[in-house]
């Protein structure tokens, strides 16, 4: 890391995003930024927050927005009609929630709102548990078993796939073809990445035409069929919308909350007596899933574009420009959290920024904590131990920063 006596804040923020050692472990440098620079504009145009505070703002404040994506092509050398060409299906991809500010926002994200209430998801439990359970029954005790790969993909996947209606088969085929069109959210993707997303994407919206048609002749008691329900019903969503909405909920139901586990689990196991203090009171769950998600943030950044001119720690912001806010930076804020390198399961006070803020706030976040708080009770119910099965080298994260997580985890587990 660079010295922090003369912090380049730039430089920093390059080596988060590019470098291998800046991916592995940002926040020692997130504290510098967060230190000395609070706000600055980066080479690449965005200017970057990184307190609790000043994040928090941006994400409720509704002079900020998600706005019209400006001329991206540029960035690409390439111009706007090789873009289309080239990502059609990416130009029209903007009508899902995330992506949308009111009132298109407000009226797409109240249709779908009622799903995942702390309420349902609270009806899911049993089913989350038994997701679970089978899932633990298959681990070979007998060698290390690969978290990432059978527990903590698996897990919000089956959930979102039973919620949604995506059929068991269907959920492998397009589990790498989802990694592949998250990348988009990526910052910056390049090229190669953005050419994958597209072919990943036309793929997937091939397969869920399909199963909406399915549920067209013949629905069932699913989210889909509903959602296929209000399409029809007339003016409240546009086919495309339709589309949108539910390839958004299927992909973020898990490639986000793998992270939480898989990461949660690292986090504990690098941790073994909060590991042991959960263990002996699983009343902290639900304090501790939420440190878990502090701690090591499965969603790094998020951002807005400032929808009117306005100074932050005295620089001057111009309407249109795009901001970038560091969550895992802002999780790790000592103005909000005492102490805040120090993993502390039953850690009270301020929830964390992992799950954004304001009206874009997380639509899964009782699910994911749900599930969150399930997988790591089940784990400590049915094991008496777990051991880190890795030697020397510490997992390794997956080449992203905006969603943080583990190629893979390889952990051993034994029964008394
Ligand atoms: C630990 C797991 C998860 C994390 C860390 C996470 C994180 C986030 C964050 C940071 C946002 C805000 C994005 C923004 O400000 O633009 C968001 C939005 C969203 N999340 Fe999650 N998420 C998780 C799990 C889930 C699950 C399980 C689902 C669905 C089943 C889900 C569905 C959504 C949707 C639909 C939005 C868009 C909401 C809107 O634009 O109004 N997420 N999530």
């Amino acid at each position: 890391m660079s010295d922090t006596t003369t912090v380049d804040p730039d430089a920093l923020f390059a080596e988060i995003l590019l470098t291998p050692e800046g991916k592995a472990d940002p926040y020692p440098r997130y504290a510098a930024i967060r230190e000395h620079a609070p706000a600055f504009r980066s080479a690449t145009g965005v200017v970057v927050l990184s307190r609790f505070e000043d994040c928090q703002f941006l994400l409720r404040d509704p002079r900020f927005g998600k706005g019209e994506r400006g001329a991206v092509w540029e960035q690409y050398e390439l111009t706007e009609d090789e873009w289309m060409e080239r990502f059609e299906s990416f130009a029209t991809s903007n009508t899902s929630m995330l992506g949308l500010d009111p009132p298109d926002h407000t009226r797409l994200r109240k249709l779908v709102s009622k799903a995942f209430t702390p309420r349902t998801v609270e009806r899911l439990r049993p089913e989350i548990v038994r997701i679970t359970d089978e899932l633990l029954d298959r681990f070979d005790l007998t060698a290390p078993v690969d978290v990432v790969a059978d527990l903590a993909l698996q897990v919000p996947m089956a959930v979102i796939g039973e919620m949604l209606g995506v059929p068991e088969a269907d959920r492998v085929a397009l589990q790498p073809l989802i990694r592949a069109a998250v990348a988009t959210l990526e910052f910056n993707p390049p090229l190669d990445v953005l050419e994958a997303a597209a072919v990943a994407a036309r793929a997937i919206t091939a397969r869920f035409e399909e199963l909406i048609a399915e549920r067209r002749a013949q629905p069932t008691d699913d989210l889909l069929s509903e959602l296929v329900h209000v399409e029809e019903e007339g003016d409240q969503l546009t086919h495309d919308e339709l589309l949108s909405t539910v390839i958004l909920i299927y992909g973020a139901g898990f490639e986000t909350t793998t992270n939480l586990i898989g990461n949660g689990l690292l986090a504990l196991l690098e941790h073994p007596d909060q590991l042991q203090r959960l263990r002996g009171d699983r009343s902290l769950l639900r304090n501790a899933v939420d440190e878990l998600l502090r701690w090591d943030s499965p969603v790094q950044l998020d951002g807005r574009q400032a929808f009117e001119a306005i100074d932050l720690h005295g620089l001057e912001i111009a309407a249109g420009e795009e901001l970038v806010t560091m969550l895992g930076s802002a999780n790790r804020d000592p103005r909000v959290f005492d102490d805040p390198d120090r993993l502390d399961v039953g850690r009270e006070g301020s929830a964390p920024l992992s799950f954004g803020s304001g009206i874009h706030y997380c639509l899964g976040a009782s699910l994911a904590r749900a599930e969150g708080q399930v997988v790591f009770d089940r784990l400590l119910d049915r094991f008496s131990t777990i051991e880190p099965a890795w030697g020397d080298e510490p997992p390794r994260y997956r080449d992203s920063i905006v969603l943080r997580g583990l190629e893979s985890l390889p952990v051993v587990f034994a029964r008394d």
